[in-house]
């Protein structure tokens, strides 16, 4: 984007469309075409038989689960676009709107489930009717219920799924990071001194939570629910436990990440599986057999050790069956796969092997010589 003016004008677009979306609809994660487009709404078989509070107008979403981590997105990519182009112009009156739409959820989301007098406090609820990937929510579309700690909670994962407890611990990790980053670009622009502090302050309890509520003997908890429980576990979808590094939440050589990395990649983890043909992280999007890809990059991003970046790269190479791109996941059975050009691991692959062009050109050049794109 720094040296592409027409690739820098496309992110803007992207980013004020999506501030477009989420000022309207802060808990909706998958959007129908914007009217200028001149393309039509589609259908969403998937949101047959579904009822969301608040309700939305389906010409304008296309699903409605609430991820945190897609309102963590919008703000990563409106900071990356700032730092690569140190244009500020994308703030307009929409993205303002937008982030502070994401404060409400932020503050919504971070409330027990029970006020004093065990008021049900709903300020969403999702229930699923048909369909795989739309299973009944527990407690009315309200999901298990959850206890305040500073966590913010999440009704869906990254990958789609039910969360089982609604602290999703590595998305509060890359919110806390991404509301530091907020913070940094506001204070650069000298704009909304109310939203950098309150980003600031947020950015803080969510991490003093994650290090004081989640961890026990040095291992991160996937979800928690407030009460003291705890799932260990983790899913290949980004934001993971195993991406901690890539998120910016800690040092890779963190001995609490250490501790958790090993546990993640052994028998400890229950989406953890290995076979003759692959190996690796998946999660029940696909299921418990069939590890991501997406995983192993993970893997990469988050050692320096070279023989495991180099076992991580082969088997993500050894196990495209022939069509040199990156599938969603691969049985440890029998080397089937599903997605044979699952675009965000291929995207995710790619931004792998720039880090690895400079952190470690040694292992895939020949010459050994770093190299950054743009130069
Ligand atoms: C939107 O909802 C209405 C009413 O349920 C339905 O008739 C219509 O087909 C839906 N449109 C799309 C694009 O899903
Ligand atoms: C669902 O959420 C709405 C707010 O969007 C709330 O008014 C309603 O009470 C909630 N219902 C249940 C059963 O939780
Ligand atoms: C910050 O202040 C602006 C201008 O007074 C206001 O419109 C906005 O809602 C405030 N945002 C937050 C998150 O307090
Ligand atoms: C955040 O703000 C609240 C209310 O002003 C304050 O009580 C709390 O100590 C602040 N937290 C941090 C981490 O700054
Ligand atoms: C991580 O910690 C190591 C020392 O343990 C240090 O050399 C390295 O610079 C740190 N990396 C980052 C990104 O802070
Ligand atoms: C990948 O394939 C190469 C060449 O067949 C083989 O030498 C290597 O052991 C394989 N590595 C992994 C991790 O499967
Ligand atoms: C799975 O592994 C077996 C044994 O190494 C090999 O013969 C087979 O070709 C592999 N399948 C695929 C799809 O890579």
């Amino acid at each position: 984007m720094s040296t592409d003016k027409e690739l820098a004008t496309l992110v803007k677009a992207v980013i004020n469309n999506e501030a477009r979306y989420v000022s309207q609809y802060p808990y909706c994660g998958a959007f129908q075409p914007p009217p200028e487009s001149g393309l039509a709404p589609s259908h969403n078989d998937w949101a047959d038989g579904v009822t969301v509070n608040p309700p939305v107008n389906n010409q304008t979403v296309f699903e409605c689960k609430y991820e945190l981590d897609s309102l963590c997105g919008f703000l990563k990519l409106s900071r990356s676009y700032y730092q690569a182009t140190k244009d500020a112009s994308f703030m307009n009156s929409n993205w303002f709107a937008a982030v502070d739409q994401i404060f409400n959820v932020i503050w919504e989301q971070s409330q027990s489930s029970f006020d004093e007098d065990y008021n049900l406090v709903s300020f969403y609820n999702w229930t699923g009717g048909n369909g795989a990937l739309s299973p009944a929510v527990n407690n009315v579309g309200n999901g298990e219920p959850r206890l305040y700690s500073g966590l913010v909670g999440t009704h869906h994962r990254p990958s789609d799924d039910l969360s089982t407890f609604a602290f999703l611990v590595p998305a509060n990790a890359m919110l806390s990071v991404e509301l530091t980053n907020l913070a940094e670009v506001l204070e650069a622009t000298k704009q909304a001194k109310n939203i950098s502090q309150l980003a600031r302050n947020y950015s803080t309890t969510i991490k003093n939570a994650i290090w004081e509520t989640t961890i026990v003997n040095n291992i991160f908890a996937y979800e928690t629910n407030g009460f003291g429980g705890r799932y260990v576990m983790d899913d290949a979808n980004v934001p993971s436990l195993l991406s901690l590094p890539y998120l910016g939440f800690l040092n890779k050589t963190h001995p609490a990440y250490v501790a958790t990395r090993n546990l993640l990649l052994s028998r400890k983890n229950p989406y953890f599986a290995a076979g003759k043909n692959f190996s690796g992280i998946g999660g029940p999007h696909v299921d418990a057999w069939n590890p991501w890809p997406m995983s192993q990059i993970s893997a990469i991003f988050g050692t320096d050790d070279d023989e495991d970046i180099t076992r991580s790269l082969y088997l993500i190479a050894n196990n495209t069956q022939g069509l040199g791109l990156i599938h969603e996941s691969i049985s440890i059975y029998d080397g089937s796969y599903t997605r044979p050009w699952f675009a965000w691991a291929n995207s995710y692959f790619a931004e792998m092997l720039l880090d690895l062009a400079q952190r470690k050109p040694h292992l895939i050049f020949k010459d050994g010589k770093p190299y950054t794109p743009g130069q």
